[in-house]
């Protein structure tokens, strides 16, 4: 079966950004004119994905207001001609009637269960996990190789990319034993390891493509490191009974849930995005002249 659905866990508080993200949900920071979120579903939709999971969590209430119709703004706009670009740019944050759920996490318990809490929604069958802190620039879009990876492989696929060894403790990360192309074979894998134990120096990225017996192990999964229950540690019981690949997608990431990462996706989508591009090479160099 195909890959329809997508999980976005969307209820982190943000710590690493505050208090930016104090009242709007970091997900909804915009890097250029679009919130870090668009980028995502953009990416995930030209994955094929036709069905987006938001786990979402108290003050997050902003993002459903995002994707749906925002009548009186698009009343508005539609008024005046000179509008109609803007107009644009705002109606394709919609989703389409039926293509988004909203499950809530009422406890910040880990990653593994906030994936869990979209069970039911997702179902018995195969999905994407997308960490909306991540953007990730590629041609075509990083889940969209991930997805044509897994038509030939099948089973269960993460994306990894290498990080510098002293930040590999961040991160949950692979051990390889073989590789083909960008698909690697892994004898396992180890949510933040201290540097000198980490298996590897490739990190996990934040875009997974799951098999859903994964759910029934969340259920019983115990907490591990930071003392929450981790997707890593349910994946890594998943590669006992079924396939697993790491994949190094060809592109560019920016960790937008630090400061520098967040930083470096606005300048760099500011350099490409026609309406700033000239100003931002001009502002770069002033600068940096200092
Ligand atoms: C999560 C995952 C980790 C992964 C990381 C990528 O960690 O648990 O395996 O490497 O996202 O950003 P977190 O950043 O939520 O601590």
């Amino acid at each position: 079966m195909g890959i329809r659905k997508a999980v976005l866990p969307v209820a982190g508080f943000g710590t690493r950004v505050l208090p930016a993200s104090k009242a709007i949900p970091k997900e909804l920071l915009p890097v250029v004119d679009q919130p870090v979120l668009q980028y995502v579903v953009d990416e995930a939709r030209a994955a094929g994905i036709e069905h987006f999971v938001f786990v979402t969590g108290r003050g997050k209430s902003a993002i459903e207001d995002y994707f749906d119709e925002a009548f009186e703004l698009e009343h508005a706009l539609g008024q005046k001609a000179s509008k109609a670009d803007i107009l644009k740019d705002v109606q394709r944050t919609k989703l389409p009637p039926g293509a988004a759920s909203f499950t809530r996490q009422q406890a910040p318990l880990g990653l593994g269960h906030a994936v869990w809490c979209a069970k039911d929604i997702i179902g018995d069958e195969p999905f994407a996990v997308l960490l909306p802190d991540v953007i990730l620039r590629a041609k075509p879009s990083a889940l969209a190789q991930m997805v044509e990876a897994y038509d030939k492989v099948g089973g269960n696929i993460v994306a990894v990319d290498p990080v510098p060894e002293e930040n590999v403790s961040s991160y949950g990360v692979i051990a390889p034993k073989s590789r083909d192309g960008r698909l690697i074979e892994m004898s396992g894998m180890v949510e933040k390891p201290p540097r000198e134990e980490a298996p590897s120096n490739l990190k996990i990225t934040g875009r997974y493509i799951l098999q859903p017996e994964i759910f029934g192990l969340l259920e019983d999964q115990g907490k591990g490191a930071g003392g929450e229950i981790q997707l890593t540690d349910a994946m890594v019981r998943l590669m006992e009974s079924q396939s697993f690949h790491a994949f190094e997608f060809e592109g560019e990431e920016f960790d937008c849930g630090s400061k520098a990462g967040y930083f470096e996706a606005c300048v760099a989508h500011a350099l490409e995005h026609p309406e700033t591009a000239g100003a931002a090479r001009d502002l770069l160099q002033k600068y940096t002249k200092k």
